[in-house]
């Protein structure tokens, strides 16, 4: 297994649409490797979720782990998940929102509103379909990583940049407001 290279804001790979596996694709020691390698990359950079696309892989394949994050000391835990091919339905109408970072646009930080809640529906790293509802954190995060998938950073989403901040200044003036 290895750490990969992570993508930054710019790097074209960032803003591609990422292409579906096929079933007989999941199987093959090339992804089955390259998932473990995903996992180690999100753990390594103390991620909370990592998209293909951020390690240079134009694949609708995300991993997504909340397990004492130090990024995210505060946040609900979240087992290791992930998600293949993923879709996005019952989205609730009601928005939150949120602080968001991203391991390709480092040291920053801003406000989204995401939808509350969700349903996932995706193939797990076996190539069995799963089903996940979810709400708060883990439904963020989804979102977050789906919006990978299709080219979008979380700047896109974000309705205006006035929250957008460095990580040292986070911590100095917003930190309370969290
Ligand atoms: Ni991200």
């Amino acid at each position: 297994m290895s750490i990969l290279k992570v993508a930054r804001l710019g790097h074209p790979v960032i803003r591609q649409l990422a292409q579906p596996l096929l079933p007989e694709e999941i199987h093959t020691e090339e992804i089955q490797t390259f998932i473990l390698d995903m996992i180690d990359t999100m753990r390594e950079y103390d991620g909370v979720g990592l998209a293909a696309p951020q390690v240079h892989v134009s694949k609708q394949i995300a991993v997504i782990e909340v397990n004492h994050n130090p990024r995210y000391p505060d946040m609900p835990q979240i087992p290791l998940t992930v998600l293949i091919n993923p879709f996005l339905k019952e989205k609730s109408e009601a928005t939150e929102e949120g602080w968001e970072g991203c391991l390709s646009i480092p040291d920053l930080r801003g406000v989204v509103p995401r939808h509350e809640s969700l349903v996932c529906e995706a193939l797990d790293q076996n190539g069995k379909p799963i089903t996940i509802s979810t709400k708060g954190f883990f439904a963020r995060v989804i979102q977050h990583e789906f919006d990978h998938l299709q080219g979008h950073v979380y700047l896109d989403k974000m309705p205006h940049l006035t929250t957008l901040t460095y990580l040292n200044e986070f911590s100095k003036y917003w930190v309370s407001e969290t």
